[in-house]
């Protein structure tokens, strides 16, 4: 246990939350995509999750929560903790060049916290203001009704839009970090590592994005 008060200890249990953070985002975009089929598509596939027995969901979502608590905690303290002057360790060390996105990784983290809070309240708690909540005409609740008036104002699919240019300036650090951290980089394998890196979190990126400016600009219609 004293090895997750070291450096490179805090630095591996961030480099594991965030990895299966990023598999659930690539799993969560997957799952969304269905809304490119229409209305019948994503109330189906939302249909699906909530008929998993309960207390697989509660389990599920209770590891999630640890996990995004964990890496929150851990990279603020991570974050104090180098810029009191502390060298900061990866497994192997590949020489780095400091980026805008690998200088502000607080930052961009700290503004995804707030654009999770405000996720969960939206789409999850249904507790934001001007969302259509109702049945479809199967009877059951038509999640895509409840997305689309979420993004049909400029307003509403702006917000997601900038927090996804946040993520992928997160994702674009955070990936190939996770790969340092894990003693996978080194001289010869950074720069495919970083580019890598960067595809996913462009990937993400444009994927994730689609989705509001999709229905914004009436592409996907009901
Ligand atoms: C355009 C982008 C996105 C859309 C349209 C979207 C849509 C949704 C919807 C509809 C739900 C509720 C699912 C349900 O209860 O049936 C949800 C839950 C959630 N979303 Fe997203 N999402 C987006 C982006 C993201 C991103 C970037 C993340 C973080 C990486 C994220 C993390 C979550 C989490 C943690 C939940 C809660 C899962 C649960 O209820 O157990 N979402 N999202």
């Amino acid at each position: 246990m004293e090895f997750l008060n070291t450096s490179i200890g805090r630095k591996i249990v961030m480099a594991v939350t965030g990895l299966c953070m990023v598999l659930f985002a690539v799993v969560h975009l997957i799952g969304n995509s269905t809304i490119f089929v229409g209305p019948s598509g994503i109330n189906a596939y939302a249909e699906h999750l909530h008929s998993m027995p309960l207390p697989i969901i509660m389990v599920f979502r209770a590891i999630m929560l640890a996990l995004f608590v964990v890496h929150v905690v851990y990279g603020i303290q991570l974050t104090i903790e180098n810029r009191g002057g502390r060298p900061s360790d990866y497994a192997v060390k590949a020489t780095r060049k400091a980026t805008f996105a690998s200088e502000n990784m607080i930052w961009t983290g700290l503004l995804l916290f707030v654009f999770i809070v405000y996720h969960l309240l939206h789409f999850t708690f249904r507790a934001t203001p001007g969302l259509t909540l109702v049945n479809d005409a199967a009877g059951h609740f038509n999640v895509f009704a409840m997305v689309a008036s979420s993004f049909s104002s400029i307003a509403g699919a702006g917000i997601y839009a900038v927090a996804m240019v946040v993520l992928f300036m997160h994702l674009y650090h955070g990936i190939q970090s996770l790969f340092q951290t894990f003693g996978l980089a080194n001289g010869n394998t950074l720069p495919t590592i970083t580019k890598a890196g960067a595809l996913v979190a462009l990937v993400l990126f444009a994927g994730f994005v689609a989705i509001p400016l999709s229905i914004l600009f009436g592409i996907i219609k009901g």
